[in-house]
């Protein structure tokens, strides 16, 4: 029996899923609100994680333990890691790393003190259902719920889904030669933000099932603040209910 707990670090990277729930009931618990019901037919529980890893950490670790969610997925905004990947471009992580993590010469930099492991895989499957949601809301629902007037503003031309691997950290990256420092480190990086690689611990640790999709809010360099702020006001609730939805429905 499936139960999904879905995590968004802000509410507007959640916004309209929790109104769209059937039969909505609030938990509250460590200075959260947990909205359970169902979302497309699907057990849910919403929940806004707040932002950085110790707050991702702890949210997804009370989904599972006090409210017995057996899947988890992550939606949210992130910074560009790669000149390929464009503000407005989708981002599945296949594998998520904590670029913050050192504790080098003890262990390999980004290794997680015995685990074993620096990059923690997300759920092919999950990773997969919430890929094809996010190809269709691009082909099939991003003219109609984007307008031109706002894809003028972000210069959002023909979106794309990758897949890859996202690094996460408690730091908002805003400065060119910091994000090229980590792109120089960690091959094939496609996108930084604050969250998904603590949820990846976490439900490694648990044995849950997860997926992290983000959408691009802007390029981790000087402008990204302001880039982040107009984003995360405007389009941002919009795809990731559309694509949530849609993941949930299929
Ligand atoms: N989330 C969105 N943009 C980000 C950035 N530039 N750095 C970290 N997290 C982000």
């Amino acid at each position: 029996n499936v139960r999904l707990g879905i995590i968004s670090a802000l509410h507007e990277e959640q916004e309209g899923l929790v109104e769209a729930m059937q039969g909505p009931a609030t938990l509250i618990h460590g200075m959260r609100n947990y909205a359970s019901g169902q979302v497309a037919g699907i057990d849910a529980v919403c929940v806004l994680s707040r932002i950085g890893k110790v707050a991702a950490a702890m949210t997804a670790t009370t989904l599972v333990e006090k409210y017995g969610v057996t899947h988890i997925l992550f939606t949210g905004v992130a910074g560009a890691g790669d000149a390929g990947v464009k503000v407005g471009d989708i981002v599945v992580a296949e594998s998520l790393v904590q670029y913050d993590m050192d504790a080098s010469p003890l262990f390999p930099r980004f290794e997680v003190p015995l685990t074993g492991l620096s990059h923690f895989q997300s759920d092919l499957h999950m990773s997969q259902r919430i890929a094809s949601a996010a190809t269709d809301f691009l082909d099939k629902d991003f003219e109609t719920v984007i307008d031109d007037a706002e894809r003028a503003e972000f210069a959002l031309e023909r979106p794309r889904v990758h897949r890859g691997l996202i690094a996460s950290g408690d730091q908002f990256i805003s400065k060119r030669a910091h994000l090229a420092q980590l792109t120089g480190s960690l091959p094939g990086l496609l996108a930084v933000e604050m969250e998904g690689a603590a949820v990846a611990q976490v439900c490694f640790e648990l044995g849950i099932p997860f997926a992290v999709i983000r959408t691009i809010s802007d390029n981790a360099n000087e402008e990204a603040a302001t880039d982040f702020m107009r984003f995360v006001k405007s389009v941002a609730s919009r795809y990731a209910f559309h694509i949530v939805t849609r993941f949930c429905a299929d």
